[in-house]
């Protein structure tokens, strides 16, 4: 089957849909599911690869997991909300309890996913026997040295390749003791990873994050009874806590909803609604930096879904874009659209700078390599900073054949850029938004007939 699709210019963009599940929060519910004791049910769990890795790890721990309802395709046919476009099903996890997991027989594969990976990592560190991680090629270019330093220093016998820098990822696990730990880099999966292993660990651990990262893990820790301690930039967990089985639903990916939201307010004569999306506040820079680009955007009906806010996204065709300029301090809250905000840029007035962004180096691909290089076969004049791009507005986009460089994100940013470019536009490597939001160019079909 051809990995690459061709798209060309779309007159609208209009309808309804429901986003796929939260990514981070889907990991996340497997994993401390896991580590409760007793049966939680998480509805509305991501059945996309990455979650099916952190699913399938568990599974080789020793926890029986159900799958409830099937993928639900195909999606076309009926039409409607689109809620059946997405993969996303219940799931039902027989939790071992913090101390129940057992040596998994062989290698545990994290595919393409970094947040399995490092998550996992704090986890197992923990834990009584040895296990092996690795991934793909992308994740085994990917640095673990932000997790291995710390780890060892809270006592995990853990060790990687290449001077442990990257995977695959040893660990004999063993008893644990609490550090306190100035993180480096914003990163809520290093941030997540030293709270799981936290909760083996001798005594308090406390940890200081730079910037503010998404604070998933720490709001369902709490809703699963575990006593944190956060105040502002210091989080603070004492080991030995035993986690409540719980049910929870999980929000729609504001993420995956940020390339609709971009591309309605590309696509002239258009207007989206977009349901059921996590807004918690430490994912949606991007929706402050649209408002000072001039975007109209309505959020309604909020409300809370299992301890993370939740709102119906509206928007529609924006009548002209401001540049803007951004810097590290709000990153983290928009770390995964860098690739759709670049897109933006490109048809706003004057030259967007986005600096403080180095870390978007070590993603899925170098993000900001390969915006810079795929935007350019566009037609557009853009600048690689050693922190971040430069990108120069108002441009006419033409089609041009694009590589995906196997990243989910990339694949999807330039698949909206196609849709106002002149001319066809080839995106190649296009099954790695499976990685993310499987049922994307459905979606995308749909709204643009
Ligand atoms: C994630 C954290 C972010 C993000 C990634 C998912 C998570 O990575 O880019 O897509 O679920 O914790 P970093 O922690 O490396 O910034």
């Amino acid at each position: 089957m051809s990995d690459s699709i061709e798209l060309k210019k779309a007159k609208k963009l209009k309808g309804k849909i429901i986003p796929p599940p939260d990514k981070s929060i889907s990991h996340r519910a497997v994993i401390l599911s896991s580590l409760a004791k007793g049966k939680s049910i998480v509805r509305n769990f991501l059945r996309a690869e990455d979650t099916m890795s952190t699913l399938n790890a568990f599974r080789k721990l020793g926890v029986d997991i159900e799958e409830k309802s099937p993928p639900r395709r195909p999606p076309l046919a009926r039409g409607g909300w689109g809620g059946e476009d997405t993969s996303s099903g219940d799931i039902i996890i027989h939790g071992k309890g913090l101390h129940g997991l057992k040596e998994p027989e062989d290698v545990i594969y994290c595919g393409n996913s970094g947040t399995t990976m490092r998550l996992l990592s704090g986890v197992l560190s923990g834990n009584p026997f040895l296990s092996v991680l690795t991934g793909d090629s992308s994740l085994r270019s990917r640095p673990m040295a932000r997790i291995i330093n710390p780890l060892r220093q809270m006592g995990a016998d853990i060790m990687a390749r290449d001077n442990d820098r990257y995977p695959p990822i040893v660990i004999r696990g063993r008893k644990l003791k609490a550090i306190k730990y100035d993180m480096p880099v914003a990163s809520a999966q290093v941030k997540s990873a030293l709270l799981l292993a936290g909760l083996y660990a001798d005594g308090e651990t406390e940890i200081s994050e730079p910037i503010k990262s998404r604070d998933h893990t720490e709001r369902m820790l709490s809703s699963c009874g575990v006593r944190i301690n956060i105040e502002r930039l210091k989080i603070k967990i004492k080991g030995g806590q035993e986690l409540k089985a719980k049910d929870m639903d999980v929000p729609g990916d504001f993420s995956s909803a940020a390339f609709f939201v971009a591309a309605a307010m590309l696509i002239p004569d258009s207007d989206i609604t977009i349901k059921g999306v996590g807004i918690n506040p430490t994912r949606t820079g991007l929706l402050d930096v649209l408002k000072t680009m001039g975007a109209e955007i309505e959020l309604t009906n909020i409300r809370d879904v299992s301890g993370e806010p939740v709102a119906d996204i509206y928007c529609k065709t924006a009548d002209g874009l401001r540049a803007v300029k951004l810097g590290r301090e709000i990153m983290p809250s928009l770390i995964d659209e860098f690739p759709i905000l670049c897109v933006l840029g490109t048809q706003a007035d004057g030259v967007t700078e986005i600096r403080g962004a180095e870390e978007l180096r070590f993603k899925e691909s170098d993000r900001i390599k390969a915006m810079a290089a795929e935007m350019r076969k566009m037609g557009v004049e853009a600048e690689e900073l050693s922190d971040g791009i430069s990108i120069k507005g108002n441009t006419n986009l033409k089609g041009a054949s694009i590589n995906s460089y196997g990243d989910h994100r990339i694949a999807m940013a330039f698949s909206v850029a196609a849709l106002i470019a002149k001319g066809k536009t080839t995106i190649n490597g296009i099954s790695s938004v499976n990685i993310s939001f499987p049922g994307f160019f459905e979606i995308l079909r749909r709204l643009t007939r």
